[in-house]
């Protein structure tokens, strides 16, 4: 018998959880509060299924299957019998202590609880639990069952076997477990936040115009230049991660956000889920045409992609991931051509931190200091 799992909310993340977990065989208990988002996550499964019907990557027995694994339960109290409880509720930390508190009563003593969290520490939710060592981040990406990164957090009190035990669960669902350190941000939010950060920059600036800027970065294999893509997040949702990670890093300037995003949030251009963000979505409307002067293109890559690569360097140099797991997560959780330490290697460690250096001396800004570790690495020749 597979492990039965528990999922705590039926939203984007809850739904897509599930949805995996009954994929791979599993019982799926899911408690959701509000039945309007029961219905709806129910009719959301029917219409995915269906297309993977369409699209003959699963039989009609087997959305019968795994319709009929997913059970909508009325309270917490009925998860008793679950090995792995994966929480995906409102990003608060008192409404997802109170419900780690209840859980932590309810459930067996082997039984982990399991956190989605983008930016809480695991640390503070375990706290509400008497069973510290139970509770672990699984952080997946959206839209989960397509995304192939789950970030897995290990908190300072979480024992070994959770730690195993989810990893090899997680693993068990074809998906690419990266292991990270109970940081804000964990790996790919915190690494990426220079993609955004620095384009808005170099636009502030009136270096250049928004299409020259995205297009500077899928010259060089991003799939959506930075624009393109907060948009596609949504203003909203990527400057609330901004400035969540910049107030959860003490502030440090490297992580500040900016007005502009702040303005398009505040004024409702959201993006493609508005009709207009960055760029507008409207028919018929027609988006300003990059520019084609490759020198300038070149320097936005470099000045965007040094700091990206510095950020990946300085994560590594404080233990928040292993190499191959900080360059497998760039990759699978946002698609990154490469990972930022090979692409270090490319570049030349001396060219990237020349290029910070500079910056630095410019601007005189803390957000351009290099990392100690490049620093080091730079001076003894060394690659990754
Ligand atoms: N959306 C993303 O891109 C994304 C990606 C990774 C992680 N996350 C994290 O996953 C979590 C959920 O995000 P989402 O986008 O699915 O949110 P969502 O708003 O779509 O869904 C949350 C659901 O939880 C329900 N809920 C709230 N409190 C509850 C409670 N006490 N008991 C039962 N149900 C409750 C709400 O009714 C809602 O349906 C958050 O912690 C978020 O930070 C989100």
């Amino acid at each position: 018998m597979k492990e039965i799992i528990g999922v705590i909310g039926a939203g984007a993340m809850g739904s897509g959880i599930a949805q995996i977990a009954a994929t791979h065989g599993h019982e799926v208990l899911v408690y959701e509060r509000n039945n309007e988002v029961v219905e709806k996550s129910k009719m959301n499964l029917e219409k995915i299924l269906n297309r993977l019907i369409e699209k003959t990557r699963i039989t009609s027995e087997q959305k019968n299957q795994i319709q009929s694994l997913i059970k909508f339960v009325n309270g917490l109290s009925e998860m008793a019998g679950c090995e792995l409880i994966i929480e995906a509720i409102v990003e608060n930390i008192d409404v997802k202590k109170k419900v780690f508190s209840d859980l932590d009563k309810i459930v067996e003593a082997e039984c982990i609880l399991a956190s989605n969290t983008s930016s809480l520490s695991i640390a503070s939710i375990g706290s509400a639990c008497s069973n510290d060592q139970r509770v672990i981040g699984i952080h997946f990406f959206n839209p989960a069952p397509l995304m192939p990164l789950v970030e897995i957090i290990p908190s300072v009190a979480t024992s070994n076997e959770t730690l195993n035990r989810a990893k090899k669960l997680i693993d068990s669902w074809n998906k690419k477990t990266v292991i990270v350190k109970d940081t804000p941000g964990f790996i790919v939010n915190r690494v990426a936040r220079p993609f955004y950060g620095e384009a808005i920059r170099i636009y502030e600036e009136g270096i250049a115009d928004i299409p020259t800027i995205d297009q500077a970065m899928k010259d060089k294999g991003f799939r959506m230049g930075p624009f393109e893509l907060m948009d596609y997040i949504g203003n909203d949702i990527n400057y609330t991660v901004t400035e969540t990670v910049f107030k959860e890093f003490f502030y440090d300037p490297r992580y500040k956000p900016s007005f502009t995003q702040k303005r398009m949030m505040e004024s409702g251009r959201l993006g493609r889920k508005t009709g207009r963000g960055y760029y507008n979505y409207a028919e018929g409307s027609e988006n300003p045409k990059p520019s084609e002067d490759q020198k300038l293109k070149e320097s936005i890559f470099f000045r965007i992609i040094i700091m990206l690569i510095n950020e990946a360097i300085d994560a590594l140099y404080l233990n928040i991931a292993s190499k191959d797991d900080l360059e497998i997560a760039m990759q699978k959780g946002v698609n990154y051509p490469k990972g930022l330490l090979n692409w270090a290697n490319e570049i030349g460690l001396q060219k990237v931190l020349d290029g910070l250096n500079k910056l630095k001396s410019d601007y005189s800004e803390d957000r351009y200091r290099p990392s100690f570790l490049l620093k080091k690495m730079a001076e003894n020749n060394q690659a990754f």
